[in-house]
């Protein structure tokens, strides 16, 4: 059983995908254009943004977001270690300085508490070197479908004028106190590849917004920083949506939110049958105190609508499980392996194994397992049974 099998997905939608891609064929017109302009006006209704831009993939969205957001080169901007590469060299590729911040042990999103920390920490440095403040903004990533804690750092923003830009390139759908990811910063990325909740059938992404003059400059941004062809005032780069994938999007997310209910339905499932293996200690302080188990479950913020993007347990030994799971043929993945501060890329920032205990605990821990809306109960109960098994 994969950790997803996007085979079944497109047997249910193969005549809608085909008939997609053939109005294209037909059109001749394969960047940008009508299919794009009309999921731009669905994205931007589902997230309850004022518009969204589509780009050429969720890397892209990142940059796109940071820049309109008002990003500078040489400035710096909060992030989490714990996450995609992109979510750190996108900032980079803006010009600007990661500085990363522990993730909170619950959730493992970005600590909002922390991040205040150290914001006031950057604010001190800066008036003892004598340089001006160049913290300007925080990049929460919401991991695993689940949305960082957006009250936090709307407050944050606010108290330090600092821009909020959301990835929310693994949370399409996602709710914040029932408002969508994607409408609770300045500017959101989200990506379509082909793993996602919403999947291209090749690269793509978008970006939304809750300023539509941000937005018209992240058209122009997408398309060489032009406003008519031929005259540029600003470097921007080729980074514009292909129309097929514009097309193939806008039959999938007619499906979204069932597959998103389906996705939810079976973490549910998962935790029941994990708690009826005795395996069910909820990644919870309340549960803390509760009999000790080799596997946590996936937490859930109260305020949060989670679209299991991942369903992620945490689980000692977690290597071994994993090839004792890869042996009897059930995927499983690693999100992510090592923190981003340890990557040999950003050894440039000075960071070293300790600095940030929680993420990086997490990276020996966390384990994704199957999910993916066409998943059965049955096999739900093997990849339990079989884990079940492994700490017997
Ligand atoms: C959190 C996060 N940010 C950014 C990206 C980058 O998206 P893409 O692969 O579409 O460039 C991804 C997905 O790969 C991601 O999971």
């Amino acid at each position: 059983m994969p950790l997803l099998d996007l085979h079944r997905q497109y047997q249910t939608i193969r005549e809608d995908v085909l008939a997609a891609i053939a109005r294209v064929c037909d059109s001749q017109a394969f960047i940008l254009g009508p299919e794009v302009e009309a999921l731009e006006h669905e994205i931007a209704a589902l997230t309850g943004a004022a518009a969204a831009v589509g780009c050429s993939s969720g890397t892209e969205a990142l940059w796109l977001a940071l820049i309109a957001g008002g990003v500078k080169p040489g400035d710096s901007v909060i992030t989490t270690p714990l996450s995609f590469f992109a979510s750190a060299s996108s900032i980079v590729r803006a010009g600007a300085i990661p500085v990363f911040v522990d993730v909170d042990h619950e959730t493992l999103n970005l600590d909002a508490a922390l991040v205040r920390k150290r914001i006031v920490e950057h604010r001190s440095e800066s008036r003892h070197e004598n340089r001006p403040e160049n913290l300007r903004a925080i990049l929460p990533v919401h991991l695993y479908g689940q949305c960082a804690d957006m009250d936090a750092f709307a407050q944050l923003g606010d108290e330090f004028n600092l821009a909020i830009v959301e990835d929310a390139a693994q949370a399409i759908g996602a709710e914040w106190r029932g408002r969508g990811a994607g409408s609770l910063g300045v500017t959101a990325a989200f990506s379509f590849y082909p793993t996602k909740n919403l999947s291209a059938y090749g690269e793509a992404g978008i970006v939304t917004t809750t300023d539509l003059e941000m937005a018209e400059h992240m058209r122009r941004l997408r398309s060489h920083g032009s406003p008519r062809r031929y005259f540029h005032e600003e470097f921007g780069w080729n980074g514009r949506m292909d129309a097929i994938q514009g097309a193939v999007l806008r039959v999938k997310l007619a499906h979204l939110g069932e597959w998103n209910r389906k996705r939810q339905q079976h973490a549910a499932t998962y935790d029941r049958l994990f708690a009826e293996a005795g395996l069910n200690s909820a990644s919870s302080s309340a549960s803390s105190k509760a009999a000790h188990s080799p596997v946590r479950l996936p937490a859930r913020s109260a305020a949060a609508t989670h679209i299991f993007h991942q369903y992620v347990i945490r689980a000692e030994r977690r290597d071994e499980l994993r090839t004792f799971l890869a042996d009897r043929k059930i995927g499983s993945e690693v999100y992510y392996p090592s923190p981003l501060h340890l990557q040999p890329v950003f050894s440039y920032l000075g960071l070293r194994e300790g600095d940030f205990p929680v993420a990086e605990q997490a990276a020996r821990e966390v384990l994704a397992l199957p999910m993916f809306a066409e998943l059965t109960e049955p096999e739900i109960r093997r990849v339990v049974e079989a884990i079940a098994e492994f700490y017997s």
